[in-house]
């Protein structure tokens, strides 16, 4: 079993080993020996791994089921979750456990953040993104109308548990997703994690590849909890990768956004002279390698015009995530004015 503390103001444990989803109870008992559980989780990972969890972890835990998603984050999903705890007598003494991936991660976690003003959650990541992204950190939020991730707050977890073998049941382009995301940490911290993804044959030792991510993701909490700093390295491939899924009508994945993105940032950095010639052919390899896609259907203009709707709250300057080298990365401020300019470099046109 490997563990790392996260070394927040509210510090907790991070747990991952193969098979761990059988004795999660051990770990959640240690914490909280004679709360109520609640388990909620979404309708493909319940008939998957629900029982299991709820069964061992006793007569008195409950359950909360939604649609799997990104449709049901939610405020009514979210409500219905806070009225069912309330139906349910749940108190601060109770604790919440999020079982599934980041969608519901993200919507139980601010549940638990509002819910009696913040009642602890566990995290119990079944895709490789939530594992190694949204379950450590405390970010927690529900989409509304006008956007993702609009309503949120900041509660850490009390506790995450990573069983690496749950990535199994995963449809590849969901496991690729965390590939993308897992390859954004090498990009921008670590060289050595980067070539060992790159291959594309790194499944055989998921804890090791989890271990390093959650250390990187986690390094980078402790920095900047409140994400007023150091937390914003973790855009690269973002800016442009959401103007890609935009643009895309969101029949991209999120992580295939972030891969074209991610090089999109890989051709501005060489072409700005940040990187040295030679950097955008090694990430569309490693991006190949993991069957990510590499190309951007879209032309600047319909990119620039995606971003500035996804940015209306970012004033007149932007900061791109530029990439020095495999393993450094460097915040670039341009002024929005540029966008186009930029977005021309970025696909190739400029
Ligand atoms: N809080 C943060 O810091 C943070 C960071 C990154 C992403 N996010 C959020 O996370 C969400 C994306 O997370 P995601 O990619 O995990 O999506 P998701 O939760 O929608 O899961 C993807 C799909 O896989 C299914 N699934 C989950 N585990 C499974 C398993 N083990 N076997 C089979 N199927 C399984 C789900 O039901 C769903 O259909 C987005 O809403 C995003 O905004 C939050
Ligand atoms: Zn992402």
């Amino acid at each position: 079993m490997k563990r790392i503390r996260v070394k927040a103001a509210r510090p907790y444990d991070v747990y991952i080993r193969r098979g761990m989803l059988n004795d999660a109870h051990t770990m959640i008992r240690a914490l909280k020996k004679d709360a109520r559980c609640m388990v909620v989780t979404d309708s493909n990972v319940a008939p998957l791994y629900l029982d299991a969890l709820a069964d061992s972890l006793g007569a008195d835990t409950g359950s909360f089921i939604f649609p799997a998603g990104e449709q049901s984050k939610t405020l009514a999903t979210f409500g219905n979750i806070l009225e069912h705890m309330a139906a349910s007598g749940f108190t601060r003494a109770d604790l919440v456990v999020a079982l599934g991936g980041g969608v519901v991660g993200d919507t139980a976690g601010f549940a638990s953040a509002c819910y009696l003003r913040g009642i602890d959650y566990v995290q119990i990541p079944t895709t490789f993104l939530s594992a190694i992204d949204s379950s450590v950190g405390g970010k927690t939020a529900i989409d509304l109308a006008a956007g993702k991730n609009l309503a949120g707050a900041f509660l850490q977890p009390s506790l995450v548990l990573i069983d690496p073998d749950v990535f199994q049941t995963l449809p590849a382009p969901v496991f690729n997703e965390g590939t993308a995301e897992a390859l954004k940490h090498g990009v921008l911290y670590d060289s050595a994690l980067f070539e060992t993804l790159a291959t594309g044959d790194f499944k055989k030792d998921m804890e090791s590849v989890v271990y390093r991510n959650v250390e990187l993701k986690a390094a980078v909490v402790q920095k900047d909890e409140r994400d007023t700093g150091e937390r914003r390295m973790l855009n690269l491939g973002h800016t442009f990768g959401h103007a890609v899924e935009a643009c895309s009508g969101f029949s991209l994945y999120h992580g295939e956004g972030v891969a074209i993105g991610m090089l999109m940032a890989a051709r501005i950095s060489e072409r700005l002279g940040v990187a040295s010639p030679g950097l955008s052919d090694t990430i569309r390899q490693a991006l190949l390698q993991n069957h990510l896609p590499t190309d951007c259907a879209f032309d600047a203009e319909a990119l620039c015009r995606a971003a500035r709707i996804d940015k209306k709250r970012m004033g007149d300057t932007l900061t791109l995530i530029l990439i020095k080298r495999i393993g450094e990365c460097v915040p670039y401020d341009i002024p929005v004015s540029d966008l186009l300019s930029v977005m021309k470099m970025a696909v190739g046109t400029a």
